[in-house]
């Protein structure tokens, strides 16, 4: 069974029986860069030092002047969303997410590509500040950007985690295997993806996408179906 956090509202959307929530979620702005470089650091990223910088070069760019790149996020391809008390006291949870950047090398005709790109999200980070977690904040940021996302046309959300993690996500309502297939459309067979020592978590946003297990991993199949008009 899925549970929605009984603490978090969003932002300027809370619902009525949220109202008193001591916690919202929010578009990040450059004020919030030193706190989401903080959240960041809790992330084992299994990433090297020298990487890391470029990533929050990309991020505070990002953040100071409004633009990611292309797409229909906060910051173009980037999105961000942070949860912070109704104080206004600083950010205390992030999730950043957005366009797929992997499946622009996918060996695929290029058209399919392409639309694989603007169908598929990807969650980067998320991460709460240690002394606010277990209160349901990362669940509330990943029902988020599951919105954001498919407000936004993305048929299905997708995110690499550590093997530890698999019960969060799983009870997130994502599954969770060792590699990624994309079983594509118009008979072009399938494309996986290696974990590469993390494992792959997918959840559908919008009928017909669904998962179908395909030697212990998900595969996403239904993607790039054609939309009913809103
Ligand atoms: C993983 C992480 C983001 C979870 O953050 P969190 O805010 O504590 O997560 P939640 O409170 O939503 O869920 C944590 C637990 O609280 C429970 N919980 C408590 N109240 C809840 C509520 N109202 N709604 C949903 N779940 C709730 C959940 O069931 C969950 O249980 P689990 O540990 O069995 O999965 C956090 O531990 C973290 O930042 N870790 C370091 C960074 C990291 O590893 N990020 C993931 C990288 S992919």
């Amino acid at each position: 069974m899925q549970r929605h956090p009984a603490h978090v509202g969003s932002g300027t959307d809370l619902p009525p029986h949220l109202t008193s929530s001591p916690v919202q979620l929010r578009a990040a702005t450059l004020a919030d860069f030193e706190a989401i470089t903080d959240l960041i650091g809790h992330i084992d990223l299994k990433r090297r030092t020298d990487d890391i910088g470029p990533i929050f070069e990309l991020i505070r760019t990002a953040l100071a002047t409004g633009q990611g790149g292309t797409g229909p996020f906060t910051h173009g391809s980037l999105h961000f969303v942070v949860a912070e008390h109704a104080d206004h006291s600083g950010a205390i949870g992030l999730v950043r997410c957005g366009v797929a950047s992997w499946t622009a090398s996918l060996a695929v005709p290029s058209p399919i590509r392409n639309r694989l790109y603007s169908r598929i999200g990807n969650i980067q980070e998320l991460a709460v500040a240690p002394e606010h977690r277990g209160r349901g904040i990362a669940h509330a940021l990943l029902h988020r950007a599951e919105a954001d996302h498919r407000a936004a046309g993305y048929d299905a959300i997708v995110l690499r985690h550590q093997r530890e993690q698999t019960s969060f996500y799983t009870q997130a309502g994502y599954t969770s295997g060792s590699r990624l297939t994309l079983l594509l459309p118009g008979g072009l067979g399938r494309v996986s993806v290696p974990g590469a020592g993390w494992r792959w978590a997918v959840k559908p946003l919008v009928p017909p996408v669904s998962v179908v297990d395909i030697h212990g991993s998900p595969a996403l199949t239904g993607l790039l179906s054609p939309r009913d008009p809103a």
